[in-house]
């Protein structure tokens, strides 16, 4: 069954679906969503976008200088890479430790997409695959490295309008054939407003909330309590847009919401304020990628490869790829 069919079931189920399952089954619905399809180059120059570990090793540099900013005399690293996609920034972080005489004790991966599994099956054997993090076990002795880049920007979100100082669920529908968005009343519109009391809502305001992000965090709390160092990079923003920030993307171009069903890659920007808050007792950092850049890559990195550290640090720290430097933000915190 095509991603579109499925969503025409589940319109036809319930009268309407939410953004956030919508998202969900266009993303990763079995065989035929865009992260399960077999047929789909998915990231890369050939895929539909790009990423940074694709673009250049020197990402996965960064973050491991600033992994070892605050653990400079590691001798042993457990690493923990969610939504590792083709693998690649797993491989330049295992080479550089490689070189850095540091033994990477164990690798897990948390991974849904069953064509990366897959993948990462084929260039890292060694690590270990889950597709939930409750089952990820932590030695609280070795010293733990989380790190992800576009993994929260792939999680489907509901999206709210405001309306007469409430908050209505924006759903999709289907009627005479044709899709529509349609506001919905919900019975959290209360619970919203006091959890994002700190803005003001206009009306037609829109609010984003993932509740499947909510409950990954509730999981990582309890994976991270000592010992560990925490860094995720995505496409994102610090105060709340208050308008969608949905974006539909195949063969790097954009496309428009219901223009096309199949091969398309679904995002959200991720609100780093409420990554921050829910972690606020490490006092997490926020940096943007242009700043990871220029405070992690060190002189001998440099010195070897100047021009094209130069090439990539322009790409990726700069304003090339939809300003990647700017609006792709870093989060990172730690306790030793
Ligand atoms: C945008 S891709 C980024 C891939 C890679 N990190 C990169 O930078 O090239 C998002 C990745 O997160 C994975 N992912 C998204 N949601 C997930 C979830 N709930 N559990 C596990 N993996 C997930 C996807 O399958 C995919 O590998």
């Amino acid at each position: 069954m095509s991603v579109q069919q499925k969503i025409d079931l589940a319109i036809r189920a319930s009268g309407s679906i939410s953004i956030q399952d919508f998202v969900e089954i266009s993303n990763f619905s079995k065989k035929d969503g865009f992260y399960n399809s077999e047929e789909i180059q998915k990231i890369g120059n050939k895929g539909h976008f790009i990423t940074s570990p694709e673009i250049s090793s020197l990402f996965g540099i960064c973050l491991t200088n600033q992994f070892l900013s605050v653990f400079p005399d590691i001798k042993k690293v457990h690493l923990i890479e969610f939504g590792p996609g083709n693998g690649y920034l797993t491989l330049d972080i295992l080479n550089y430790l490689k070189s850095k005489k540091i033994e990477v004790q164990k690798i897990s991966i948390l991974e849904k997409s069953d064509y990366f599994i897959k993948e990462i099956k084929k260039k890292i054997p060694s690590a270990e695959v889950f597709d939930d993090l409750n089952n990820i076990k932590i030695n609280p002795n070795i010293t733990t490295f989380f790190y992800s880049n576009e993994f929260f920007d792939a999680f489907g979100s509901k999206q709210y309008i405001h309306q007469n100082k409430k908050f209505n669920e924006i759903k999709i529908t289907k009627i005479n054939n044709e899709y529509k968005l349609v506001y919905e009343e919900n019975l959290i519109s209360a619970h919203l407003k006091n959890r994002y009391s700190n803005y003001e809502f206009e009306d037609k305001d829109i609010l984003e909330h993932s509740v499947l992000i909510d409950n990954l965090l509730i999981q990582l709390k309890e994976k991270l309590k000592k010992n560990f160092f925490f860094s995720t990079t995505d496409y994102g923003y610090l105060k709340l847009p208050r308008k969608s920030t949905l974006r539909l993307i195949s063969n790097h171009k954009k496309v428009n919401l219901f223009e096309e069903f199949e091969n398309i890659d679904y995002s959200f920007g991720v609100n780093f304020e409420y990554l921050k808050d829910n972690f606020k007792t490490f006092k997490p950092k926020v940096i943007s990628q242009k700043e990871l850049f220029k405070n992690y890559l060190n002189e001998n990195t440099y010195s070897e490869n100047k021009d094209q550290v130069d090439k990539t640090i322009d790409m990726l720290g700069g304003s090339h790829f939809e300003n990647m430097g700017d609006q792709f933000l870093n989060i990172s915190f730690y306790s030793v």
